[in-house]
């Protein structure tokens, strides 16, 4: 097993609505359903979860600060703060842990705005479009991230 090996799942504004959002675009699955599929994909790859969610900007700031107490390397879904928020860059920047970027929608395939993210190019990867599976994708792209940098 890695000995760094603990992973915190951040979700931002508006993903604890998941189960009553658009399913076209995000699926049927409440958030807790969510995690608890991403909880059972960890333990299979003998990773750690830790699960954040808040709709408070300045929460998940701080989380972000905290997150290199709690964690070896983040999953994010920031929701539509991706699309503008420059204080949770600066903050990702200032938590410099490996980063997989996940929005369950195809965001590339949506309208503009969403097109853009203002942390992709901090992320080490961003899964976009494959629903709940993208984050199963992460998870294994982290683990062979932290893997590496173990050897
Ligand atoms: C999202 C995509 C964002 O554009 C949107 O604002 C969300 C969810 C996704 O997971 O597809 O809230 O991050």
């Amino acid at each position: 097993m890695l000995a760094h090996n603990r992973i915190m799942v951040l979700h931002g504004v508006n993903l604890d609505q998941l189960g009553s959002r658009d399913p076209e675009h995000y699926g049927s699955l409440t958030l807790a359903q969510l995690e608890q599929h991403i909880a059972g994909w960890a333990a299979e790859l003998e990773l750690e979860t830790r699960f954040f969610q808040t709709n408070l900007e300045g929460e998940f700031v701080e989380q972000l600060h905290h997150s290199r107490e709690l964690a070896d390397a983040l999953i994010l879904n920031p929701g539509a703060w991706t699309h503008y928020s420059w204080a949770i860059r600066d903050a990702l920047e200032i938590a410099g842990l490996p980063t997989v970027e996940v929005h369950l929608s195809d965001v590339m395939r949506r309208e503009e705005f969403r097109r853009v993210s203002v942390v992709g190019d901090l992320c080490v990867a961003t899964v976009s479009g494959k629903g709940a599976d993208g984050y199963r994708e992460a998870l294994e792209l982290l683990q062979r991230r932290l893997a590496e940098s173990a050897a």
